[in-house]
């Protein structure tokens, strides 16, 4: 059996039946919103590589905070911009940094929104490697401490997660015994399990100014060919008490999305990282792609793949093209 009794076509008729049909959906709720905390009140200034974010203060970051919250998204995702930087980073830890004071207002102002915060200590260092440096190496061990205190810090000021994004080796473990030993037993763990030594984190480290000034991140991240791999840090995460697990970057990685979903079962959070929001809105900007479609089509994809949840530039955008579009306007 087959052609002519059988026709595809036939459910691609209308947006009424395609909609029906529709395998995967993508939604508001599924965005996790990135966003860059500085000091200070009233300040606002555009992150040269990635056109729509900016480095903000706390109460400018609660405003577009709860913009964004009024418009379905459930979470955000803080990354600190520290007034000073030194060799380990406790600038990372200061119950009046940034992000500590950022948290608070967040959750002061927008009780219901999620506040999760990123811990690694290359925003915090002077050589922007996400651990402690001895004679250009990056040192696992006595680095746990410091991420412990960081994540500990946040925790204080109010945080409903974290999420260590340095790939050392026991991070999960020793930031899980921190929060419990203080009393933060509920405070959960995103972890960024398969993070790979990518090249498309380029226009985040202009963001965060968090470059490494020697060497690259290879001795810690995960080399690109590997998946078997992927599958065994995130297993040793979830050992180690992670409540999410992450892949990043999302794009070129949709087959380590897929095989974690399949393997775990715990929530897959999809990265869609700096380079692959400034691809799209430099090629919207040219001109040569449809800004709006491609954005929703590459989320979708990362959907598809396996993601329940996907951290993006776009949150704010997309969010509200998806309520303009959902679901009357989708009649063609
Ligand atoms: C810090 C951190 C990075 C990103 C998230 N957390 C940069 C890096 O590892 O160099 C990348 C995010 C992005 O590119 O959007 N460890
Ligand atoms: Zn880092």
């Amino acid at each position: 059996m087959g052609f002519p009794v059988v026709r595809g076509r036939r459910l691609r008729q209308t947006a009424g039946l395609r909609r029906m049909v529709a395998e995967t959906t993508l939604d508001p709720g599924d965005f996790i919103y990135p966003l860059f905390i500085r000091s200070g009140q009233g300040r606002k200034e555009e992150v040269a590589s990635m056109p729509g974010v900016y480095r903000l203060s706390p109460d400018l970051a609660v405003e577009e905070a709860a913009e964004a919250h009024a418009n379905g998204v459930p979470a955000v995702i803080l990354f600190g911009i520290p007034d000073y930087k030194d060799d380990v980073g406790s600038s990372g830890w200061q119950e009046d940094g940034p992000v500590q004071v950022a948290v608070a207002a967040l959750k002061r102002a927008l009780p219901e929104l999620v506040v999760l915060t990123d811990v690694c200590l290359c925003d915090y260092t002077d050589h922007g490697h996400c651990g402690v440096v001895e004679r250009n190496r990056v040192l696992n061990d006595p680095t746990l401490p410091l991420l412990a205190n960081i994540a500990l810090s946040h925790a204080r000021a109010g945080a409903d997660g974290v999420a260590p994004s340095d790939m050392m080796d026991g991070r999960v473990a020793a930031i899980r015994q921190t929060l419990d030993r203080e009393g933060f037993t509920d405070t959960l763990i995103m972890s960024y399990a398969a993070k790979y030594a990518s090249a498309m984190y380029g226009p985040f480290r202009e963001a965060a100014q968090s470059a490494p000034s020697f060497g690259d991140r290879r001795s810690y991240q995960m080399d690109p060919p590997n998946v078997r791999e992927a599958l065994r840090e995130v297993e040793q995460d979830l050992a180690e008490g992670a409540d999410l697990v992450m892949v990043k970057p999302a794009l070129a990685y949709l087959d380590v999305i897929r095989q974690v979903r399949e393997r775990f079962f715990v929530p897959v959070v999809a990265y869609n990282v700096s380079g692959e929001y400034s691809m799209v809105k430099a090629a919207a900007r040219f001109g040569w792609l449809d800004e709006r479609r491609v954005v929703l089509e590459v989320l979708l994809a990362m959907k598809r793949a396996g993601a329940d949840l996907i951290i993006t530039y776009h949150a704010m955008e997309a969010a509200k093209w998806l309520r303009e579009g959902c679901p009357s306007k989708l009649r063609l």
